[in-house]
């Protein structure tokens, strides 16, 4: 397998950065993760989007335009194993000579991409469906989770604790009990046939799965949709609880804080979107 760093392709352990990298030291860079599924990216441009956003948004000036980190994910899809892969960006603002808090001037940004084979073909069949058992804790992040930041600490300890409750993922709420994001996903719940998500403010990422999923639910007029505010009790009282990302696509939670969430089973409304989801993937 070959990544890429900073304009060479390499094995992986060729790939060197300096330790004085400001990705190392303050966690100061942004990321990105983008699915492909048989060597076709999914919201390509709305990837991108993001990432130049959030390098606006830090001060980090990098001159790679859409077309280049095209090349760039195709050859690394090309160049690694695996009918569908994610593929890994990171714009690191760079190393300096010394330790500072402040953005130093005239440093060059390290950046840095590798693919990972996602898991099989994606499954609409309940059954066969991987469904999440997840926690819910307080939102212990900062305010600013608009920003894709590779500073993951406080979404890694949420994940975390999750997992050491043998969960796969944990949902979050604010200090009003309202649900923001789960560590690495979207959330959205149903009610009443009623699908509903967090809107977007700087609590969540504007999560590329999720707007996917809006787009696909507003050329259907058979869906009632909802951006609100969705409380923690409206979180377990629901028929229906979804996570999403670009690794998860539309993922069915059963379980929340050991509570059986609607039948217990991936619904049927969660059936319906995963499958126009992957339908819109081809
Ligand atoms: N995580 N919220 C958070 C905090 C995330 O880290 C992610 C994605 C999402 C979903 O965004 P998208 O649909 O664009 O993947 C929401 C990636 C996959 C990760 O960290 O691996």
């Amino acid at each position: 397998s070959l990544v890429y760093l900073n304009g060479d392709y390499m094995p992986p352990e060729q790939a060197k950065i300096s330790p004085m990298d400001r990705g190392f030291l303050f966690g100061d860079g942004i990321y990105e993760v983008v699915p492909a599924y048989h060597g076709k990216m999914l919201g390509f441009d709305a990837h991108i989007q993001r990432m130049q956003s959030g390098l606006a948004a830090i001060d980090i000036e990098l001159d790679y335009t859409a077309q280049q980190w095209r090349q760039i994910c195709d050859t690394l899809i090309a160049k690694n194993p695996g009918p569908n892969q994610g593929i890994y960006l990171h714009v690191s603002r760079g190393a300096d000579s010394k330790r500072n808090h402040a953005y130093p001037q005239g440093i060059t940004p390290t950046v840095f991409a590798f693919c990972f084979e996602l898991p099989g073909e994606p499954v609409c069949d309940p059954e066969l469906a991987t469904s999440y058992h997840v926690s819910l804790e307080q939102d212990k992040r900062w305010q600013r989770c608009n920003i894709k930041s590779t500073a993951l600490l406080g979404n890694v300890m949420h994940y975390q604790s999750g997992a050491a409750a043998g969960n796969k993922e944990t949902i979050l709420f604010n200090s009003d009990e309202q649900i923001t994001e789960a560590s690495s996903s979207n959330v959205f719940i149903v009610k009443d046939g009623v699908i509903s998500t967090p809107p977007l403010d700087h609590q969540i990422l504007p999560g590329i799965t999720r707007w996917l999923i809006l787009t696909i639910l507003a050329e259907h007029s058979d869906f009632a949709v909802q951006q609100r505010v969705i409380s923690k009790a409206e979180l377990l009282n629901a028929d229906e609880v979804w996570i999403t990302s670009a690794t998860k696509e539309v993922g069915p939670v059963v379980k929340v804080a050991d509570q059986v969430i609607g039948s217990g089973q991936p619904g049927p409304v969660w059936q319906q979107v995963q499958s126009l989801f992957s339908q819109h993937k081809f």
